[in-house]
């Protein structure tokens, strides 16, 4: 999907100024969801997090934090992009990337919550297997997301904006939230 999974060296000149910016944070919040999705299933799976051991407390701090980066990032999406992508006939594909927003945001809130709940009271099975359920569940919802949103809108963005509000919003989207923001839990 993102062109970094492809294997090689990352070729985005292709992509404008916001594509690059965009697609970075794609990818960081790729990097974070899969790291979270080998944690939770397969070998690594059956051994439950443990918030009395120091790294898997950082990994658990750092989930936390990114799933409202995600959030904001969603919110940022909405609230300033997708509306120029409707005025420029985009009108069908924004209110789908919507709709995923509007499972996505649950989903995140939900994962954020039994983390938060796992750092205060500790784990036990029900709990990890809370957490199992709702890693899986944001995890499918937002590699799919992510890559519509690669494909229809990182990709395409030169024929929804123009040049002088593209370097705009890509100087603004790196003022306010840089890329790098986003830490990558559970590598
Ligand atoms: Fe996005
Ligand atoms: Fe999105």
């Amino acid at each position: 999907m993102l062109r970094r999974m492809e294997g090689g060296p990352v070729t985005t000149s292709f992509l404008t100024e916001l594509g690059q910016v965009l697609h970075e944070e794609h990818f960081r919040i790729l990097s974070l969801i899969c790291g979270l999705e080998n944690r939770v299933a397969g070998d690594e799976g059956r051994r439950p997090i443990d918030p009395r051991n120091a790294d898997e407390r950082a990994n658990l701090r750092a989930l936390t934090i990114a799933l409202d980066q995600i959030i904001d990032h969603n919110n940022f999406e909405e609230a300033i992009l997708f509306p120029l992508i409707c005025e420029h006939g985009g009108g069908d594909l924004t209110s789908l990337l919507i709709q995923e927003h509007d499972t996505i945001g649950p989903l995140a809130r939900h994962v954020r919550e039994i983390a938060t709940t796992i750092l205060d009271h500790g784990i036990d099975a029900q709990r990890w297997d809370e957490f199992q359920i709702a890693a899986n569940d944001l995890a499918s919802e937002m590699m799919s997301h992510l890559q519509k949103e690669e494909m229809a809108v990182v990709q395409r963005l030169r024929s929804f904006l123009d040049t002088a509000t593209d370097h705009r919003l890509a100087e603004k989207h790196l003022a306010e939230r840089p890329p790098t923001r986003i830490r990558i839990a559970f590598q």
